[in-house]
């Protein structure tokens, strides 16, 4: 498994902590954007991530901003990007189980590190139940589709 972390200086404080946890759990792990937590647009350093999940680069992202809310909002423009930003475990588990997220999304400012850290863990401990929310998930994803086709109209 292969991760894309990133941040901005408002998620900077989450990045070692992710950085080593994910190292002591074997996973490989780039981190991109504010890497030295000078001030930087999170939408780019959202996009710029979400761009590598999309592809196929990487298999998982990890963005962090103050609050987590501006970079999820900028990688879940990003086509074939499912991002959640959450703040207690059962929703970063379900996100996995139901959506089928391929992106997380953490506050700097909002959570504690051991907090975090936790989250990454329900996160990638937890799998797609495939099934109803298969067809759910397909649902959101022909979302874009449409957008995208409306725009050749
Ligand atoms: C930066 O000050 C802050 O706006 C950013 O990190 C984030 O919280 C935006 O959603």
């Amino acid at each position: 498994m292969k991760i894309a972390v990133g941040c901005d200086h408002g998620g900077y404080v989450l990045l070692a902590p992710v950085m080593e946890h994910l190292k002591e759990r074997g996973i490989e792990a780039d981190a991109f954007g504010s890497v030295d937590g000078a001030r930087t647009d999170y939408p780019k350093v959202g996009e710029a991530v979400a761009k590598k999940v999309a592809c196929g680069e990487y298999d998982f992202g990890i963005v962090m901003c103050g609050t987590g809310i501006g970079i999820s909002l900028a990688a879940n423009k990003v086509r074939g990007i499912r991002c959640a930003n959450v703040s207690e475990a059962y929703s970063a588990a379900m996100s996995r189980r139901h959506n089928n997220c391929n992106m997380l999304a953490l506050g700097g400012r909002t959570l504690g590190d051991q907090l975090a850290l936790t989250l990454v863990d329900a996160f990638l401990d937890a799998s797609f139940e495939g099934g109803r929310h298969e067809k759910r998930v397909g649902m959101i994803m022909a979302i874009e589709e449409e957008e995208s086709s409306d725009t050749l109209k």
